[in-house]
């Protein structure tokens, strides 16, 4: 649009795309970590996106946090006019509070949009052998065939040390994150600054090579605090990637060229 034109969006997507490599890029006005109001941008640019790549009968996987709670938040029963949509929790437990479970963001979801969901309770810390049982569950082996059967992911990207400490993340774990060097988070996998895995969370459902047969990624971050976690989540080369973020994370990242 015009206002995005004169304020120069446009311009600063087109350089972000080629700092990431990147093929698609969105930011919105504003910086989240000072506004608020911010997020709720963030998820309304998703949800049109969304809306965009959506053919009729969708199954649609989510992760945690309060950006993907936001999207949920901003999503009405228009998107989902003559669909089927299907919201299922990306992966099992990786430690958040209720609020910001994928679980509960995805009954949101439904719930906003008229759509289904489907829950995955996996416990957060459970020894090998529980895993295994837990696994073969034949009610949650059905939901883990629908996970792989997603053709869209929306995921939130944090920064390392922030969600360690929100998941209230064990001595043993927290010292693997800092000794190496993770700055940033995104499905329960840590990332140090060159995009290479430093610490994964041990749960079910998708996995990150599991993102490159999906049509349709969103990922969803802003906030000047998060922009090295971006950049250190797009070292990883998720191609097909579509970022969604902010100002303040943009103008964060194109400062470090
Ligand atoms: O995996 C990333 C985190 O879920 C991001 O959480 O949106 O609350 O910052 P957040």
């Amino acid at each position: 649009s015009m206002m995005r034109e004169i304020s120069g969006i446009n311009e600063t997507e087109e350089k972000l795309k080629q700092a990431l490599g990147l093929e698609d890029v969105v930011v919105v006005q504003g910086d989240s970590d000072k506004e608020p109001w911010v997020k709720n941008e963030l998820g309304r640019a998703c949800a049109v996106r969304m809306k965009a790549a959506l053919t009729g009968n969708n199954i649609i996987a989510v992760t945690g946090g309060s950006t993907m709670a936001a999207v949920a938040d901003v999503l009405t029963p228009d998107i989902s006019a003559k669909r089927q949509l299907l919201f299922v929790p990306a992966r099992g437990g990786i430690g958040e509070d209720v609020a910001n479970q994928a679980n509960t963001i995805c009954a949101k979801m439904a719930e906003r949009t008229g759509g289904k969901h489907r829950v995955l309770y996996v416990p957060d810390q459970v020894s090998p052998e529980v895993y295994k049982s837990v696994v073969n569950e034949p009610s949650i082996k059905e939901v883990l065939t629908l996970i792989k059967q997603a053709d869209i992911v929306l995921h939130g990207i944090g920064e390392a040390m922030t969600m360690a400490e929100r998941r209230k993340t064990g001595k043993e774990e927290m010292e693997k994150i800092i000794r190496g060097h993770a700055v940033g988070e995104a499905f329960g996998y840590y990332f140090n600054e060159q995009g290479e895995i430093v610490h994964k969370v041990r749960t079910i459902g998708l996995q990150l090579e599991d993102l490159h047969r999906i049509r349709h990624v969103f990922a969803v971050a802003g906030g000047a605090s998060k922009a090295k976690a971006i950049k250190a989540y797009m070292n990883t080369k998720p191609e097909s990637t579509v970022l969604i973020t902010d100002e303040g994370a943009a103008k964060q990242i194109l400062a470090w060229r």
